[in-house]
């Protein structure tokens, strides 16, 4: 499974790929808000610098030929970017029409497997099923991303699916045994995945045992 963070601050990005495990990057219009960034441009080319993987830059535009316009202004920033569009009649639209043209579209603000089906048939090179937002209204998210996986297996669509609105470890480990194709992390569960209290308590230990025999005199 590939590991996305899904951040517009390029501190976190540069962190995360040197952990070694960074294949891309989804940002959003709220994560470019929380930057203080009201034009993207700019931080979308920074964080092309930072990965070869798929950069996701998502469109602001609401109807088809200005999603086409602008979505094409964005994949010329860099050959990584992947234009990001929510999934509606005009988002689906323009997902045609981009795929036509070799542009990679991730269909994102996806809550139901029929919706997944579509961007697929659409011709979407991703899909972002949202699973924190689906489980914060009493629906089980990652039922949702089984169901997609099934679909997708059963048909052979090509669309990579990236898990997305992750909230918790557990949520990356599901995706990981269902076999997701992406998984795309806050920064913060980033960290959670290693932390382990038996990890530290295990690390203080060996340190201890250690300090004992090398502060002991050295016998003669
Ligand atoms: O990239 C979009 C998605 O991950 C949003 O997450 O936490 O705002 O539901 P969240």
């Amino acid at each position: 499974m590939k590991f996305f963070i899904d951040t517009a601050n390029l501190e976190e990005i540069k962190t995360c790929a040197s952990y070694g495990f960074l294949d891309g990057v989804t940002t959003n219009p709220s994560l470019m808000a929380k930057e203080g960034i009201s034009d993207q441009r700019e931080r979308i080319k920074a964080i092309c610098g930072l990965t070869d993987g798929p950069v996701s830059a998502e469109v602001l535009a609401t109807e088809a030929p200005d999603m086409i316009k602008e979505a094409k202004e964005l994949a010329a920033i860099a050959p990584n970017v992947a234009v990001k569009l929510p999934l509606t009649m005009p988002g689906l639209t323009a997902t045609k029409a981009l795929a036509d043209d070799d542009v990679a579209v991730n269909l994102t603000l996806v809550f139901t497997p029929l919706q997944a089906l579509l961007a697929a048939k659409a011709g979407a090179a991703f899909v972002s099923p949202f699973v924190g937002r689906l489980d914060d209204i009493g629906s089980d998210g990652m039922a949702m991303v089984g169901d997609i996986i099934s679909i997708y297996t059963e048909y052979a669509f090509e669309t990579e699916i990236i898990v997305a609105s992750v909230r918790s470890p557990q949520h990356v480990l599901k995706a990981a045994l269902m076999g997701a194709d992406i998984c795309t992390i806050p920064f913060s569960v980033i960290g959670q995945l290693a932390a382990h209290p038996l990890t530290d308590k295990g690390l203080a230990a060996f340190l201890a045992d250690h300090r004992k025999v090398a502060e002991k005199p050295a016998a003669h």
